[in-house]
């Protein structure tokens, strides 16, 4: 595809791997609005970025509500979705809550699912669109401590495989992305961001994979990517 005047949204794009997402995007002549929960992180990126700043919480009906209207208000059509807002922390068989389960299936699960079914029913209209499913490495491989968040991940990634054999004939590409280790907010105490590691991965490589995939012409598509960074050791 290409980007220029083309219209995204990247659901928590306001730090880590989406805002490096929307700044890609917008670097390529792209139009796009970013989501998150704190209005004020979100509107000192959405400046420095040069994307439109939507405060919507992707666990909630009106919240997907309010980001596919703003955005069309806003730019008039949609061809891109990133689906990225998401979050997660350790915990081990023994320690779980429902209410630890239900706070993190609500965004990484059934807000992406309910997030892409709104885009997809545009894009079916429409007889096109690109929808980018972020899950990670703990999407691909259980472990110690991931029961909640790694299972959330296992879900969206088959919910990627569902969607592309559904979408495939509507001419919606659906792409599956899983970073492994990266260097943002993400399970940090308090949210901070992390300092960055010359080693370890930045948001910035997760949005080049993103980017380079959307970029092939529409006529082909790349099922899912994986990223590890080289020697993280
Ligand atoms: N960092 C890693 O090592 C890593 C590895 C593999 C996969 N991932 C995945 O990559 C995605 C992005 O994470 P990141 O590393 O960039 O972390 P991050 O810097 O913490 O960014 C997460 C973004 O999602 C937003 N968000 C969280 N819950 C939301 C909700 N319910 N509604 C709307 N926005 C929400 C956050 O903003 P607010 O807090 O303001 O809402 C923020 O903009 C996540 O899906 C994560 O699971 C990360």
């Amino acid at each position: 595809m290409i980007f220029k005047d083309k219209v995204f949204i990247v659901t928590g794009g306001s730090s880590g791997i989406g805002k490096a997402t929307a700044q890609q995007l917008v670097a390529r002549g792209a139009k796009v609005s970013i989501t998150g929960r704190d209005k004020e992180k979100l509107e000192k990126t959405a400046g420095e970025v040069g994307a439109l700043a939507i405060h919507a919480d992707v666990s909630t009906e009106a919240g997907i509500e309010r980001t596919m209207k703003e955005t069309l208000d806003a730019f008039g059509s949609l061809h891109g979705l990133i689906n990225n807002a998401g979050h997660g922390w350790v915990r081990k068989v023994g320690d779980y809550t429902w209410q630890d389960f239900e706070d993190v299936y609500r965004t990484n699960v059934f807000g992406a699912a309910m997030m892409g079914q709104a885009a997809a029913q545009y894009f079916k209209d429409k007889q096109y669109g690109n929808i980018v499913n972020i899950a990670s490495t703990a999407a691909l491989k259980g472990y110690a401590g991931g029961g909640i968040y790694s299972t959330s991940k296992f879900a969206l990634r088959g919910l990627t495989q569902c969607w592309q054999a559904e979408l495939r004939p509507f001419n919606i590409r659906v792409i599956g992305v899983n970073p492994s280790e990266v260097t943002t907010a993400f399970a940090q105490p308090g949210r901070m961001e992390r300092e960055e590691v010359s080693n370890k991965l930045r948001g910035e490589e997760i949005a080049h994979a993103i980017v380079s995939a959307l970029e092939m012409d529409d006529r082909g598509f790349i099922p899912e990517l994986t990223v590890h960074a080289t020697n993280p050791f």
